[in-house]
């Protein structure tokens, strides 16, 4: 087993290659969803590239959890729950709720998501596995508190906008219309933005570089795509509401 400070080091090295793809994401798009491009090689339809993109976490996660000699307390569990049970609703209820019917990704985009989950999934797992240890006075914390808070604040935002894009199509239908209702009224993609707040408060509730380097590269993914979603809508909808930013309220 690797020693604490070479656990450091690698996280150190993957957040700043976390910070280097956000502005690599500036130049290139994601080809998923509406971005989608035929150029990209072989496809697999959507549906499994989310199941298969979003395993690691259900599957390698608990198990260096699990395994790792940490003695566990209830605040371990804590942050094992909330990573694991996000993931377990992405992975195993998301991509059955989309409509998604006919669409495709390409595999290299499926293989990069899962290559991103497989590192975050161990970053964490060893964390709480082998080197995370809390003292129980950590629970009245304001970074406990606040980060929660945070998380949870993020977790319906990003919940609740999916729901609304879900409910923009009907059955088989795979079109776009422009979301309105919620924190819509403001940006393009709430959705996102709940999800960077999510893990920006479970990195303040951890305090630990394994829980920020996730943080890091959610913004680095989500901020872009935000991005260039705006961008696509002001592009294909000349109606589109002019005082709506990308991805936060009034700024960006
Ligand atoms: N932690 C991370 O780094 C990370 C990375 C990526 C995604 N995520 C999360 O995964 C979820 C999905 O991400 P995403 O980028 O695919 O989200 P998205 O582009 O907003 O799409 C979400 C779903 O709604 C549909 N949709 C979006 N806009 C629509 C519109 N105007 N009209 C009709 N349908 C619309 C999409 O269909 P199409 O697919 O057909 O466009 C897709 O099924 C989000 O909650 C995001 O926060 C997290």
């Amino acid at each position: 087993m690797i020693s604490e400070s070479t656990f450091l080091l690698l996280i150190a090295i993957w957040t700043g290659i976390g910070v280097c793809t956000f502005v690599l994401l500036h130049f290139v798009t994601a080809p998923f969803g509406r971005h989608s491009r035929t150029d990209w090689g072989p496809t697999l339809p959507n549906r499994l590239a989310w199941i298969i993109m979003e395993f690691p976490p259900v599957s390698l996660f608990p198990l260096l959890f699990f395994v790792g000699p940490t003695e566990k307390t209830s605040l371990h569990y804590l942050f094992f729950a909330l990573y694991f049970g996000h993931y377990l609703y992405r992975d195993l209820v998301y991509p059955f709720r989309i409509r998604t019917s006919g669409k495709r990704m390409p595999w290299a985009v499926c293989a990069s998501g899962v290559f991103f989950n497989l590192v975050n999934a161990s970053i964490l797992g060893g964390w709480l596995g082998w080197f995370a240890h809390f003292d129980a006075s950590w629970w009245t914390s304001p970074q406990l508190i606040g980060g929660l808070t945070l998380f949870f604040a993020g977790f319906l935002l990003n919940f609740h906008s999916d729901n609304i894009l879900i409910g923009l199509r009907d059955g088989d239908d795979t079109g776009y219309r422009i979301p309105v209702g919620g924190t819509f009224r403001w940006v393009s993609c709430p959705n996102h933005l709940g999800e960077i707040l999510q893990w920006a408060g479970f990195a303040l509730a951890a305090w630990h570089p394994a829980a920020l380097s996730f943080a890091v590269w959610t913004a680095a993914n989500l901020l872009p795509r935000a991005v260039a979603h705006h961008e696509w809508y002001l592009r294909e909808f000349p109606d589109y509401p002019p005082e709506r930013k990308a991805v936060l309220p009034g700024i960006w």
